[in-house]
């Protein structure tokens, strides 16, 4: 039936009428109660979708009021939104999601994301950013799920499930956008807008898996990038958005330009003018343009003109309409005016922002076992993120507010019973030179037993157009630390941060570290937890943090080198600082050796390998296990070692678990090349879990 009503609706459209719904402007930016009127008044009753700031949802219902009876066919505006990790209730920035290797929690946090958005007047969010990321001079590393190209697809899916659920037309889910299509994370030197060199080898290999697995798992909506790909502009591609998106993938969803990636196909040299950038970007596949208003200006000419057939056009809109059917827009196309308190932080979604946050901080050091703090310790929070909540919020929080904020002193104020165990000093700002907080911290410090010292990134040094060339923290709070360190006190690193971060100079002064990442609104109290012994850490790095800047790109599932011992560096090691999949516990896992079902195969058997994991410690713990295959030898060379599965589970103090890896012979030992085409050979391959390897042989020829 939606298929019919598109077609019934397509029928009866002018061509007017369709460029409209191609186009997205922009809505409540600058919205307040006395403006709305202005506001409605200045946007086309025709408009296919909205880039909505606000969290009103008298301006979405008035807006949508005017399309429904004031356009000549009612069709529903479309409200999207960059609801990125959280809406209001504000989780872990996505980086740090993908270190609690909980795809689980990770869709109930977007099925909350999404019923807070929805309530505030939302359909759509430009999430998740699936853009593998290995170079952590980039921006945009926060808002993706690192280094993996399977992780990435593993969160593509839960986050689509999340905000989509099984129902678009329940009111309470979103449609979700996968982005930005495709490669954007490869762009030149880790800054935003550039080329990317991408092979045609190592875009199949690497950026195409989590599109596939997030296209698979339903996601309605794509962004197309804002970089060059090989010298054809992502939002020029005919290839990646034409022919395998919508040709091979069969999708039915709609690709939108990132803001202004049609109009800067002019800047990248790919057309001479907004027509030109209008019709390449069209007739590649994307659907609708957001902001650079080409698509309504120039279309009908383009048509008329024979440049751009009218099927083209006619197929863009049906996959709008589509997805506007799909939410039951035409249905219900208003919301229920609720007030902030009924539509936002409830105490459900804030337990899960916790719960996120607790299982994204990453234990990466403790010496001594340092951490967890004895009960009656005195402990001296030190540094610029002691007291500050703004930065923790991390990049892209589309609504969220440093006043619902539970920061690290807070968390602590909150857990510690005897408060005179609690000093603060805050040392030094996050930049600039002014030493002049050193005397005060030093001598707080030494009325303590143990620093906990909070230093990290401002939240607007990652995301878009955030990019750094340095990846390590600012001389000021290094120096801070190296004050600090003359105490002979214990020193706790807290680091927040939207990257992996050069950490050279800064672990050596370190007894322990925990990487909090940007943890959204309620990193404080789990964070307080884990220091105090009532959390047990679990998070595991998803991207490899490099022991400087200089090693970058720096990733664990290379391809093989000619000389694998060699290749080295001079001046520094060619090894991380702390490696993809790197986490500590306050428990000890030990690992048994690996058992295959079988070791000789053919194509079509069956392969499970398992490990048996002990909890040898006295404390549950929860442990993910990673599973690796490395394919040593084939007709195009393979990584080191790829990530095919991973679980994680908890493991009460002296249990054994069983974990187990179901492998399918042609999707986890075969390979694409460069045009997609999936080949399986015969040979060897390893299965690894840490250390443990098991060897099969398949013959696919008896
Ligand atoms: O969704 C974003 C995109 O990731 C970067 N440019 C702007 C878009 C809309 O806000």
């Amino acid at each position: 039936p939606t298929e019919k009503r598109v077609e019934d609706l397509l029928l009866r459209m002018t061509m007017e009428e369709k460029v409209l719904q191609l186009s997205q402007y922009v809505a409540g930016r600058n919205t307040n109660a006395n403006n709305i009127g202005e506001e409605v008044k200045n946007i086309p009753a025709e408009i296919g979708a909205l880039l909505y700031y606000s969290t009103s949802p008298r301006l979405r219902n008035d807006i949508q009021k005017k399309a429904m009876e004031e356009s000549r066919l009612g069709i529903p505006v479309l409200f999207g939104h960059d609801v990125i990790h959280g809406f209001r209730t504000v989780y872990p920035i996505s980086i740090a999601q993908a270190c609690s290797w909980n795809p689980a929690l990770v869709e109930k946090a977007c099925a909350m994301a999404a019923k807070e958005a929805r309530l505030a007047g939302l359909d759509w969010t430009f999430s998740p950013m699936i853009d593998v990321a290995r170079d952590p001079r980039w921006g945009r590393v926060s808002e993706g799920y690192g280094e993996d190209p399977y992780t990435n697809g593993v969160f593509a899916v839960a986050s689509v499930k999340g905000y989509q659920g099984d129902d678009l037309a329940d009111g309470e889910h979103i449609a979700a956008c996968l982005k930005h299509y495709i490669g954007y994370g490869a762009s030149e030197a880790g800054r935003d807008y550039v080329y990317t060199e991408i092979s045609s080898q190592t875009l199949w290999d690497t950026y195409m898996l989590p599109y596939e697995m997030g296209v698979k798992a339903g996601a309605a909506t794509l962004m197309s990038g804002f970089h060059d790909i090989s010298g054809v502009p992502a939002s020029a591609n005919h290839y990646t958005m034409r022919e395998v998106l919508k040709g091979r993938w069969n999708y039915d969803g709609f690709v939108v330009s990132d803001w202004g990636s049609v109009v800067q196909l002019i800047s990248q040299g790919a057309a001479a003018n907004l027509k030109e950038a209008s019709e390449k970007a069209i007739m590649a596949g994307v659907d609708m343009d957001m902001m650079s208003r080409g698509y309504d200006k120039y279309l009908i000419e383009l048509v008329k003109e024979g440049k751009v057939p009218v099927e083209v056009v006619n197929d863009a809109v049906r996959r709008i309409l589509r997805l506007k059917f799909r939410l039951g827009l035409f249905e219900n196309p208003y919301i229920r005016e609720t007030t902030e308190k009924e539509r936002f932080l409830q105490p459900e979604d804030i337990r899960l922002a916790e719960k996120l946050a607790e299982e994204s901080f990453v234990l990466l050091k403790n010496r001594e076992n340092r951490l967890p703090l004895p009960v009656d310790t005195r402990v001296a929070v030190i540094g610029p993120l002691g007291k500050n909540r703004w930065n923790l919020l991390g990049s892209w929080t589309a609504h969220g507010k440093d006043g619902d904020v539970i920061g690290i002193y807070d968390g602590l104020e909150l857990e510690l019973k005897d408060k005179s165990q609690l000093l603060y000093a805050k040392g030094c700002e996050f930049e600039g030179n002014d030493e002049s907080g050193f005397a005060e911290a030093v001598a707080t410090a030494k009325e303590a037993d143990v620093i906990l010292l909070c230093l990290g990134e401002k939240r607007n040094w990652s995301g878009e157009n955030a990019s750094r060339a340095s990846i390590a923290l600012p001389k000021i709070q290094e120096k801070l630390a190296m004050e600090l360190k003359k105490t002979g006190k214990p020193i706790v690193l807290l680091l927040s941060s939207g990257r992996p971060l050069e950490l050279c100079r800064l672990d050596p002064v370190c007894d322990a570290i925990i990487e909090i990442w940007q943890p959204g609104i309620a990193g404080g109290r789990p964070l307080a937890g884990i220091l105090m012994g009532r959390i047990n850490p679990s998070g595991k790095l998803p991207i490899t943090f490099p022991y400087t800047a200089g090693q970058i790109p720096i990733y664990y599932n290379r391809r093989q080198s000619a000389r694998p011992h060699q290749g080295k560096y001079q001046d520094v090691t060619i090894e991380p600082l702390y490696e993809f999949g790197h986490g500590l516990s306050y428990t000890t896992f030990e690992y048994g050796d690996l058992k295959a079902s079988a070791t000789q195969l053919c194509p079509g058997d069956k392969l499970t390998v398992e490990v048996l994991v002990t909890n040898t410690g006295d404390r549950d713990g929860m442990e993910t296990v990673h599973w690796f295959i490395t394919d040593p030898y084939s007709t195009i060379t393979r990584p080191v070692k790829e990530l095919k599965y991973f679980e994680k589970r908890m493991l009460k103090a002296g249990e054994t678990g069983i974990f187990k890896f179901e492998v399918d012979l042609l999707h986890d030992l075969g390979f694409v090349d460069g045009d997609g085409r999936r080949f399986f050979e015969s040979g060897t391959y390893y299965i690894q879990v840490k250390d443990k390897k098991v060897k099969v042989e398949v013959a696919t020829e008896s």
